[in-house]
């Protein structure tokens, strides 16, 4: 990598806040070009969305499938992103995965080989070819986060990189704007690092909707800390949901039962409609062709709206469909589903589920958030100090819909080239307007950069009421506005978090309309006076901080959403149900999704 040479003695300090794969990869590059690192989890270092990830990693290698092309990759995130992408990013994004896949590689990382001795590629909806790199089968995840994390413990035990697990980062701290450290929560008491700069990689917000594929710890943090900070944010309305999350205990075909809260969440990759399974409705009929000519392959956006579409058609907008991997076994022969995918083989039977024989009940539920902390092509935030890489950013290569698999890519190049940045000894200044990142601020010609200037209240903005805590005392173990609930005085349901996560489904969902969103804000902006989510919490409890994040993240999400009146990409309005990107036709006709063929060359 290309980084300024260390001088003795005048190591500068990078915070890497989060330890999913975009602050791992980062907090080993950093550490290895001899920078001073410290990484902080709030869990255990495997607690990430990035342990979950199954179908795997998008990459155009040196050996790609037959046909295959960087400038296919490309064409199909854009045409997934509705036409929303930044074009450069995504551009970058595709170029240089090679680069970071060979950086895995040299941490560790094993791909399952394929039969010609390179790595295998799986196929995704919306990829024109197969180019998936995947490891473990469907435990890409677990094994790409495993080997990084033994990377970063072998770099710990040699003195070159420091760790902090059980860290729970509350607040940045700042001196003239700059940003200069963070606060965090350890055993019971406020703690303050200092560095030279902090790069957020704390994910993303599922825990924001009641059905969710993401682990407890997505709790949009990083984005209410980089918001009260000061930072600009963008694209919050798209929240990506994936179209096949088991319902467990739905049992075989007949009218939906209604989703729990606290079911446990278990994805079925999208990598087993890229083998051949279909989706079927509970009177066993195909349903997805009479939505889009990709059927089961179509995008994301348009398959998990097709779903709750085709489900409020037949009068059962809370029930599910079903997922038949029956036929990829009676095409590819008995024991392929087990070895391509052992581990959802058996998740599925400890639910109850042979799927060589049954059907699997999934419905939609919120996988991906799109928008985020805006950052350039160098993963600077527009707050001097501050860097956001990962899920937690948003660079544009996500556009309004992410394109399977791209989302790992995408915490890897852009962690890197955060950390090149800040090698490079310059994280000085803010990003400025209209040159390599902001997209917002172009597209918006020239609107403030962030959507938190939407009509959010006064105290949400405010940065600089946040309580004085004492750095190194035990904090108050409890405080108003947690998830415990509190009459509000006036509203209906008084706020709790898991109040929060039902309104967000019902109302600001994978079907929204101006009503709906009204009625959330509304809700939100009643909760909000009480919990006072533009504030950091005064307590000991990482809940509570967790709760406020969620609060301020929804009323985000939700005034973006009012504001976009129109539908795109995974935003999509009843009340306004035409596609806005007005691209989709063109790009239907200029590309066409023809798996292992593609028309364009690098
Ligand atoms: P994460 O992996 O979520 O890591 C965030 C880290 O920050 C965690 O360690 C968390 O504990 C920590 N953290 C959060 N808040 C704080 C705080 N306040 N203080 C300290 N630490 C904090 N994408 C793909 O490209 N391919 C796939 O196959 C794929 N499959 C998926 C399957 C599932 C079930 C899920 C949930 C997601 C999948 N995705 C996939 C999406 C992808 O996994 C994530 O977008 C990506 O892993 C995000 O990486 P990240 O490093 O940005 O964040
Ligand atoms: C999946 O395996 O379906 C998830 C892939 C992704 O989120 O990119």
């Amino acid at each position: 990598m290309s980084a300024a040479p260390i001088v003795p003695g005048t190591r500068r300090r990078l915070v890497v806040v989060g330890s999913g794969i975009a602050g791992l990869y980062a907090a080993l590059l950093a550490a290895d070009a001899g920078a001073d690192v410290v990484l902080l989890s709030k869990g255990q270092l495997c607690e990430s969305n990035t342990w979950y990830a199954q179908g795997g990693i998008s990459a155009v290698l040196d050996e790609p499938t037959p046909g295959d092309t960087v400038a296919a990759h490309i064409a199909d995130t854009l045409q997934a992103g509705a036409g929303h992408c930044n074009e450069e990013a995504v551009r970058l994004m595709c170029t240089e995965a090679r680069r970071d896949i060979a950086g895995l590689e040299r941490f560790g990382v094993v791909f399952d080989p394929g039969t010609d001795g390179g790595p295998a590629l799986g196929l995704e909806a919306a990829h024109s070819a197969p180019r998936i790199l995947h490891a473990g089968g469907d435990a890409t995840g677990a094994k790409v986060a495993a080997a990084l994390i033994r990377a970063v413990l072998a770099r710990q035990a040699g003195g070159s990189l420091a760790l902090h697990t059980g860290a729970h980062a509350t607040a940045l701290r700042q001196t003239d704007g700059h940003v200069k450290g963070v606060e965090f929560l350890q055993d019971g008491r406020t703690l303050t690092l200092r560095g030279d700069a902090v790069l957020l990689a704390t994910g993303g917000a599922g825990q924001l909707f009641a059905q969710t594929t993401n682990p407890a710890v997505a709790t949009a943090d990083g984005l209410a800390l980089a918001v009260r900070s000061g930072a600009a944010v963008s694209d919050l309305e798209f929240f990506q949901f994936h179209p096949t999350c088991l319902v467990p205990g739905a049992g075989t075909p007949g009218p939906g039962t209604a989703r729990g809260l606290d079911q446990d969440p278990l994805l079925i990759s999208e990598a087993v409609r890229g083998e051949g399974a279909v989706l079927v409705d509970g009177n066993g009929k195909r349903f997805m062709r009479a939505y889009h000519p990709g059927a089961e392959l179509a995008p994301r956006d348009v398959v998990s709206r097709s779903i709750a579409l085709h489900l409020a058609k037949l009068g059962d907008p809370n029930g599910h469909v079903y997922l038949d991997a029956r036929v990829i076994e009676q095409a590819k022969g008995p024991g392929f589903l087990a070895k391509r995918f052992p581990t959802l083989t058996q998740r599925t039977l400890d639910a109850g589920i042979d799927w060589t024989r049954e059907l699997v009940p999934v419905a939609p539920a919120a996988h991906y958030w799109m928008g985020g902390v805006l950052t350039d092509l160098h993963g600077r935030t527009t707050v001097p100090g501050l860097y956001a890489a990962g899920e937690v950013a948003c660079t544009g290569v996500q556009g309004a819909n992410r394109l399977a698999s791209n989302s790992l890519l995408e915490g890897l190049v852009f962690g890197r080239r955060a950390v090149e940045h800040f090698l490079a000894g310059d994280d000085g200044g803010a990003p400025p307007r209209g040159t390599d990142a902001p997209r917002a601020a172009s597209a918006a010609g020239g609107l403030p950069l962030t959507h938190a200037s939407a009509p959010l209240p006064r105290e949400t903005m405010d940065a600089g009421t946040f309580p004085a805590v004492l750095v190194g005392e035990p904090a108050a173990s409890a405080a108003p506005g947690g998830s415990r609930p509190s009459n509000f005085g006036g509203g209906s349901e008084p706020f709790s978090r898991e109040a929060l996560r039902r309104m967000m489904t019902a109302k600001a969902g994978v079907l929204r309309s101006g009503e709906l969103l009204r009625e959330a804000g509304d809700t939100l902006g009643r909760w909000a006076a009480v919990v006072r989510p533009g504030t950091v919490a005064p307590s000991a409890d990482a809940r509570l901080h967790e709760d406020r994040n969620l609060l301020l993240a929804a009323q985000l999400l939700v005034a973006a959403a009012q504001e976009r009146q129109e539908s795109l990409g995974a935003h999509y309005r009843s009340d306004c149900p035409e596609d806005a990107s007005g691209i989709r036709e063109e790009f239907d006709t200029t590309y066409p999704n023809r798996p292992k063929v593609s028309i364009l060359h690098d």
